[in-house]
Order: structure tokens, then C-alpha cells, then sequence
């Protein structure tokens, strides 16, 4: 079981919409996931269709120890399992401040014995609290979705001083394995000076000794599509929602280069079997002037953005 914390103390950043789509992509290429909800907000629990607080049991049982982890798992699609979330985990702060090791409670659920699934992707909330160290304590990697624009890069350094605390004192083998640029605005100048000045804080970083000093940049970058906005409030992945639209192209394409980053945890032979969720070709970059005309649409949550 190798497992990845998708993080950013910053709020709707897209990891959620990562961990869901990603996830998925990963899961028809052949790999057993399993995604942690690890949020009390509920996003990723909510977006595979499932109401909060219906489960039997939930994370929040499993971090205030009433529940196995095991117990806790639902299979949501072919090689896909969710543990899920409720809005009860906000309280876990609280409850678990007087608990010795209270940062350690989920690694030691994944990993005592470890989770049968070969990846475990957690999605947490937008806060660097306890709920998050435990994710940092929990994973192998870190992973960092990024929406390229002003202030991008303020926050990153609180996250990875919080990264390089954890590494120090929780976890050695912790590594920021990669950035995500998602939300990304094509043909803006802005989003490309941000993705420069990104790649030159990362590259002054290489001869460091810390955690992200072989940090890379995913070259699939997840562009700005009202499908992948959409699809949540369907209980669907956007492959399921829309496997003909720019975010499923997007997320195929992210999918392809983590397969080839981790041969290990994505066999190539299934990852190019993997027809169903492949989009052909991946579209070149959204151009208005080429964009199809406006019709009206009967249903009003869809829209008719390619
Ligand atoms: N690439 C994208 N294009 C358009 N909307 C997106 C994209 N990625 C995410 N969203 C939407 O933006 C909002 C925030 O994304 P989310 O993944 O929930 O962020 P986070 O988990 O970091 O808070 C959600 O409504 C989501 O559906
Ligand atoms: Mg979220």
C-alpha cells in the first residue's frame, strides 16, 4: 500500500475534484484505490453520490477509535473504494486534543495491518489542523493542487514548512511528490508567470535537503471546465458525467503521467487497456473564437461547453 496526501490549506484549489477524477482514471487503469474523505465538509463523500452521515461508520469513527478503518470502506466503482466522511469529523479536533498520539491515529489504521489497495488517495479539508497532520503522518507522498494566480505561492510555504515539520519529527520518509496546476485560465499571462516563478522556487530548492527537493511540476495541467463543476451535484466522476469533455481529457492525461511516474502501482500493459475512461486525442488549447455557439439547453445545471 503506498499512500498519497493531496493537501492545500487553501480552499477550492481542486483537490477534491483531483482525488475523485484522479482516483477514478487510476482505478480503470488497473490500480486498487481507495479514497479517504478526510474533510468534514463531505466534497469527495458527496461526490461519489453518497449523503454524509447515512454510513454506518464514517472516518470520524475511525479517528475517535469506535470503528476499524475496515469497516468503514464502500466500494463505489470497479477497483474503487471511499472511506467515507460526515460533518461530525469537525468535532474530532476537539474530542482527540487530550489523546496521546492523536496525530498518528490514521497511519496506524491504514497501515496495522495495511489496507489491501495498492494506493490510498486522501482528500483533506483546507487547514493545516490535526486532521491534515494526520494525513502527513499517514502518507508515503504529498501532492499539491495549485490554482496558478496571485497569492498562489504565499500560502505554499506555510504548507511546506508544515511538510518539513512533520518529516522531521513524524514521518522521515515524507516527500512532496508533486504539484497539480488545476483551474488553469490557458493564454493568461498571469497563470504563466505564477507556473514561472513555481518552477524557479522548486528548481532553487534541488540542492536542499528537505522534502520537496525533487518536487515536480505535473505537465498535465487541469484546465478551467464547468463539467468538472457539474459533475459533483450528479454523485459522478467526470468520466462517468462527461468522458467527451476538456476535463476528462485533462484528468486521462494526468492519469497517464502518474501511471508512468509509479510503474509499480499502475501495470503499463493495464494502463493501455484501459479504453473506457481514454479520451482519444487530448484537445488543443481552448480557443473562444473556435468555441461552439450558446444553444439553449433543457436541462439548466448542464451546460454546453465542450
Ligand atoms: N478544473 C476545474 N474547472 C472548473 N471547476 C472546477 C475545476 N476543478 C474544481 N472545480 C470546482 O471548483 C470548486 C472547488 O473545487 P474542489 O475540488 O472542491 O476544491 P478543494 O477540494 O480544494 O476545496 C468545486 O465546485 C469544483 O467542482
Ligand atoms: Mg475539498
Amino acid at each position: 500500500m503506498f499512500s498519497i496526501a493531496v493537501i492545500n490549506q487553501k480552499g477550492g484549489v481542486g483537490k477534491t475534484t483531483t482525488v475523485a477524477n484522479l482516483g477514478q482514471a487510476l482505478a480503470a487503469a488497473g490500480c486498487d484505490v481507495c479514497l479517504v474523505d478526510l474533510d468534514p465538509q463531505s466534497h469527495l463523500t458527496l461526490h461519489f453520490g453518497i449523503e454524509p452521515g447515512a454510513t454506518r461508520t464514517s472516518i470520524y469513527d475511525v479517528l475517535t477509535d469506535r470503528a476499524d478503518i475496515r469497516s468503514a470502506i464502500l466500494p463505489v466503482a470497479d477497483r474503487l473504494w471511499l472511506v467515507p466522511s460526515e460533518i461530525d469529523l469537525a468535532a474530532a479536533e476537539v474530542e482527540l486534543a487530550a489523546t496521546v498520539g492523536r496525530e498518528q491515529i490514521l497511519r496506524d489504521s491504514l497501515r496495522e495491518p495495511p489496507l489491501p489497495q495498492k494506493l490510498v488517495l486522501i482528500d483533506c479539508p483546507p487547514s493545516l489542523g490535526l486532521l491534515t497532520l494526520n494525513a502527513l503522518a499517514a502518507a508515503d507522498e504529498v501532492m499539491i493542487p495549485l490554482q496558478p494566480h496571485f497569492l498562489a505561492l504565499h500560502g505554499l510555504g506555510k504548507l511546506l514548512e508544515t511538510v518539513g515539520l512533520v518529516q522531521r519529527r513524524i514521518n522521515p520518509v515524507l516527500r512532496v511528490a508533486g504539484v497539480i496546476l488545476c483551474m488553469y485560465e490557458t493564454g493568461t499571462r498571469l497563470a504563466a508567470e505564477v507556473v514561472a516563478d513555481l518552477r524557479a522556487f522548486l528548481q532553487a530548492a534541488r540542492h536542499l535537503d528537505c522534502p520537496w527537493n525533487r518536487t515536480r511540476i505535473f505537465r498535465s495541467i487541469i484546465r478551467r471546465n464547468i463539467k468538472l463543476a457539474e459533475c459533483p451535484s450528479h454523485g459522478k466522476t467526470i468520466f462517468q458525467y462527461d468522458s467527451s469533455s476538456r476535463g476528462a481529457a485533462d484528468y486521462a492525461a494526468l492519469a497517464d503521467e502518474f501511471a508512468a511516474c509509479y510503474p509499480d502501482l499502475i501495470p503499463a500493459q493495464s494502463a493501455a487497456e484501459a479504453e473506457p475512461i481514454r479520451t482519444p486525442a487530448r484537445p488543443a488549447a481552448y480557443n473562444p473564437a473556435q468555441a461552439p455557439p450558446i444553444v439553449p439547453v433543457r436541462r439548466p445545471r448542464e451546460s454546453t461547453e465542450p
